[in-house]
């Protein structure tokens, strides 16, 4: 292992500026010295380290230097052959692992449930999407993992496939057993890529879920600045294996990626691998510690409780579900918690999410007491209304009646729920919960989908960016007349 103590990217930009630097180079603050008096107070220690490509300070786009060794530091850890730093979050990463893995007209398998990015990515690389749908958790109400014999089935039976895109663990943390899921895909020989967005920590081992890089993955993309202490958009893409070349990835994100890649965001980078390398097995086991006694005591909260998925899968300790138990729906409850000054991650009709620091939290009384507080008073009225019992999803394998690349030959034109059934979706249709898009722009409208949309109305649940939906229509692809 290399000296994971060392931080070359943040200890160069912090002795540079030490030296008294007189920046006759871009940015136009010049480290901080020309910036508005009443703002300077809250930036000037950043912009100190706000440099830019000068001699000694490498270039991400060909990094040979300091920012090389921090990325070679972060590979290290994490055990990747090669590990690339990222300014634009995973949106960026997920752009950049698509297209450079998947060829034009190939066919990817997709878990239905992923960010738009991915999405984005397969249109951006002319790639085909073949989706596979997911199972919804009873007790959590959203999709949880793709089913195994599903994927075994789509691998079998479509021909063409060049990679398989999976999202792990979901936005609440919970995981699916993805060494399973990457041994089937690998017994065919493809690569797996893997949105790991919300896992960057999970090389830290017991008791957070295997890591997707431990469980083989060819590609994973995380959001250091989501669990890490990075700043907001610093994030990592990982390679390992010999099943994609490095070199087509590397050749995208310098497409991708500003060519004047932000050095605080970089150096964040550099930070949060070494605060991870530095956390010994005594500080993971005190965190869990800690987190257990947060879960042992909002237990005894009247009016909440804390919610563990009923499939039994492993779930992420610093994501900290709550629901009501006496009726509020979670954004309710989310209003709640934020007259006590306590904000969340998000809130659903059942559920708030809190994402936990990595660290022990001096804070935790705090918080359980603002969560105590929220919940003094509460009437105690129609118990478990909020809970949304969730139909099995109603599509399996399924694939764009009409590619990306043809969508833009179509007129978007409205049409009402009743006769959209044979249409063409032109939006996406994403109920939440379960979270799992319903229809993708370019899916065949099916029956059963508007059967499930209209459960779904009926038990609350909202349907992100398709406010159409309660005037009773959608957006459909219409041929444009030659
Ligand atoms: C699963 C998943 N992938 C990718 C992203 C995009 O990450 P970023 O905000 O780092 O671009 C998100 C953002 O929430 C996400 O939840």
């Amino acid at each position: 292992m290399l000296d994971q103590n060392k931080t070359p990217l943040f200890s160069a930009l912090k002795k540079h500026w030490e030296s008294s630097p007189l920046s006759g180079h871009v940015p136009g603050h010049k480290f901080g010295t020309v910036f508005p008096a009443e703002a300077s107070g809250y930036f000037e220690d950043i912009l100190k380290l706000d440099a830019t490509e000068i001699t000694g300070l490498d270039d991400l786009h060909d990094s040979e230097g300091i920012i090389e060794e921090a990325q070679r530091l972060a590979a290290d850890l994490y055990r990747a052959k090669e590990t690339f730093f990222l300014v634009n979050g995973s949106t960026v990463g997920n752009l950049a692992m698509i297209m450079g893995t998947c060829s034009r007209g190939s066919k990817v398998l997709v878990q239905r449930n992923c960010h738009k990015s991915i999405l984005n990515g397969l249109e951006l690389a002319g790639a085909e999407p073949v989706f596979l749908s997911c199972e919804v958790d009873e007790r959590l109400g959203v999709a949880v993992s793709i089913k195994p014999n599903q994927l075994q089935e789509a691998l079998e039976t479509v021909d063409g496939i060049e990679a398989v895109i999976l999202t792990n663990p979901n936005y609440y943390g919970v995981a699916m057993r993805l060494d399973e899921l990457v041994t089937i895909i690998h017994s065919y020989n493809l690569p797996v890529l893997v949105d790991e967005a919300h896992g960057a920590h999970f090389i830290l081992g017991k008791p957070f879920p295997k890591s997707a890089l431990a469980s083989g993955a060819d590609v994973v993309v995380q959001s250091a600045h989501k669990t890490l202490p990075a700043m907001t958009m610093a994030s990592f893409l990982h390679v390992q294996g010999d099943r994609v070349k490095n070199k087509r990835i590397a050749h995208y994100l310098k497409m991708l990626q500003s060519s004047s890649p932000s050095y605080p965001l970089m150096a964040s980078l550099d930070i949060a691998r070494y605060y991870l390398a530095s956390m010994h097995e005594q500080e993971v086991r005190d965190l869990y510690d800690d987190i257990t006694d947060i879960h042992q005591v909002i237990g005894k909260i009247e009016g909440v409780e804390v919610v563990v998925p009923k499939s039994g899968l492993q779930v992420d300790p610093l994501k900290l579900t709550l629901r009501s138990t006496t009726g509020l729906t979670g954004f309710e409850l989310q209003q709640l918690l934020e007259k006590e000054g306590l904000f969340v991650e998000l809130a659903d009709p059942q559920n708030v999410l809190i994402v936990l620091p990595l660290a022990v939290n001096d804070k935790k009384h705090d918080m359980i007491e603002r969560i105590a507080r929220a919940l003094l008073g509460q009437t105690k009225d129609g118990k478990e209304k909020g809970r949304l019992i969730i139909p099995p999803f109603p599509v399996e394998i399924s694939r764009l009646a009409i590619p990306f690349s043809e969508q833009h030959d179509y007129e978007v034109v409205k049409c009402s729920l009743e006769d959209a059934v044979g249409e063409v979706a032109a939006e996406p249709v994403i109920p939440y919960p379960p979270g799992i898009p319903l229809l993708f722009k370019g899916e065949r409208i099916t029956r059963s989908t508007l059967e499930y949309i209209e459960v779904l109305e009926n038990h609350g649940a909202r349907f992100q960016g398709s406010e159409w939906l309660k005037s009773n229509y959608m957006y459909i692809y219409k041929k444009e007349k030659e």
